[in-house]
């Protein structure tokens, strides 16, 4: 059996749409989800498909062992970042080398780094008038946005497009690939 645990701070769709590729899946269970949001509607979703969560604070994450523990606690073979908004801790990048696992909405390095999430990447995408963007899902090492790449996805953008279509077309990229991914890494 191969464990994930996902990280989330928003919404969840990601989440909600992995759980659903692995639902047939008796090799794979998802063994929580936490978040640093005690108000994320990942949290109704959880509760909807009866994944255990878990709500963190910002003292606890940084300052404390508490989610350190809670992972090591959970055997994961893959941690999944999914829309997960802090910087992952020294500790947790050390403990768990080449097994956290990031999805951005944008090609990196392109529109990456602090403050280059969810809209914000896609207005800036429209703003400067590119004619693609897509997906990259990477390794997490100490510095956002920066480790080894696993896979990009590109789709084209047309100038009928707003950073609202756009946004629809990465996470229909993601609904796809990022499950998939996940998949072969845990399978090698
Ligand atoms: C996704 O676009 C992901 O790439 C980014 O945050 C968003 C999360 O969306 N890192 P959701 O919460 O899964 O709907």
């Amino acid at each position: 059996m191969k464990r994930i645990v996902l990280f989330a701070s928003g919404s969840g769709s990601n989440v909600e749409n992995i759980s659903q590729y692995f639902a047939n899946n008796a090799k794979v269970t998802i063994a929580a989800v936490l978040t640093n949001k005690s108000d994320a509607k990942v949290l109704d979703r959880c509760n909807r498909l009866n994944i255990s969560a878990l709500y963190f604070n910002r003292t606890a994450f940084y300052e404390t062992d508490c989610v350190l523990d809670v992972l090591k606690a959970s055997r994961p073979d893959l941690i999944i970042l999914a829309g997960f908004l802090w910087k992952i801790p020294e500790k947790l990048t050390k403990s768990f080398p080449n097994k956290i696992v990031n999805i951005h909405p944008a090609l990196l390095p392109k529109y990456g780094g602090k403050g280059m999430y969810g809209m914000h990447v896609h207005n800036a995408v429209k703003a400067n008038n590119e004619h693609e963007t897509g997906i990259t899902i990477h390794f997490v090492n100490e510095n956002y946005d920066e480790g080894a790449i696993i896979k990009q996805v590109k789709v084209k953008i047309s100038p009928e497009d707003s950073a609202t279509t756009i946004a629809k077309k990465v996470h229909e990229l993601e609904y796809e690939h990022f499950p998939k991914v996940i998949d072969e890494l845990l399978h090698g």
